[in-house]
């Protein structure tokens, strides 16, 4: 049997148990993916203890990624431009590798729910400066456009993952000036969590045929994804994110691609 799994603070609420275990089933494959949850100051003795052992990797979410990414041996381009790992992958060698596929994820979402979208086609737009933030950009500048744009509240933040990244800065109060000409809007914010107030920026400023995303799932349809539906925006949601961040992930722990023959957003959706 051959065991991974996904470990944050907290972790009862997490989709990808849901998500692997169903193509874990379909795939007919006898494996588990279990969720593991730890105290802040053990993630790195929890992740240390499974060095070549029974686990073959791990899922990383809030607030471990960054630790995730310092314990490993070796870490992919991408996990180390994103200063965060959402995988570890433990080698019978006993090594770990660090591996980043939350950019791979949002790329796939846009990919699938707002086809012909071209991450290259024009100036991007990523809304925040926080992890999720820094992975987005990251991804943009790899896909190889024109410009990639970071807005947020605090300037210096986005400053310097823009220096860092090969970005542009802007401050939220100049949102309107990235939106110019921009093909795609990413929401990397925490605003528009459930039960938080949306973000408020002027959508319309964007050019019509600008897709609009949210990292946010909970709720699927979030109060910036709402606003950009009423301005006849294409909308991308966070669930896709969410499954095509796990796609890769399940390819390394389990040594395939993931059955297409079993509806996941399905499932999620009905455990919102
Ligand atoms: P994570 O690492 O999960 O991406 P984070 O580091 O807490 O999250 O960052 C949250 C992001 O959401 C930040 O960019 C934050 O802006 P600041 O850097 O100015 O704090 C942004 N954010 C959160 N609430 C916001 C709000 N109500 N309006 C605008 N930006 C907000």
């Amino acid at each position: 049997t051959r065991v991974a799994g996904v470990v944050g603070l907290p972790i009862t609420h997490s989709m990808s148990p849901i998500l692997h275990n169903a193509w874990l089933a379909a795939a007919g494959i006898d494996g588990i993916y279990a969720p593991f949850s730890t105290q802040p100051g053990r993630f790195r003795a929890f992740a240390e203890s499974l060095r070549g052992g029974s686990v073959a990797g791990l899922n990383v979410t809030l607030p471990f990624k960054g630790e995730a990414l310092a314990l490993a041996d070796e870490a992919t381009f991408r996990a180390s431009a994103a200063q965060a790992a959402n995988v570890l992958v433990f080698r019978e060698d006993g090594s770990i590798l660090a591996d980043n596929t939350d950019g791979l994820g949002m790329l796939a979402a846009l990919a699938e729910q707002a086809p012909g979208f071209d991450p290259a086609g024009g100036p991007v737009v990523v809304l925040g400066a926080g992890g999720a933030a820094r992975g987005a950009v990251a991804a943009f500048v790899e896909a190889g456009g024109p410009e990639v744009r970071i807005v947020n509240r605090t300037l210096a933040r986005a400053q310097e993952i823009a220096d860092g990244l090969g970005a542009r800065a802007f401050p939220l109060s100049d949102v309107a000036a990235a939106f110019d000409g921009a093909v795609a809007v990413v929401n990397a914010t925490s605003a528009g969590l459930s039960g938080s107030a949306g973000l408020e920026v002027p959508i319309e400023a964007t050019p019509a045929g600008a897709v609009v995303m949210d990292m946010v799932y909970k709720p699927l349809k979030t109060p910036f994804l709402a606003q950009a539906q009423a301005h006849g925006r294409r909308t991308v949601d966070g669930l896709a994110m969410l499954i095509g961040q796990a796609i890769p992930s399940f390819e390394y722990f389990f040594g395939q691609t993931p059955p297409k023959s079993v509806d996941v957003r399905r499932l999620a959706i009905e455990a919102l």
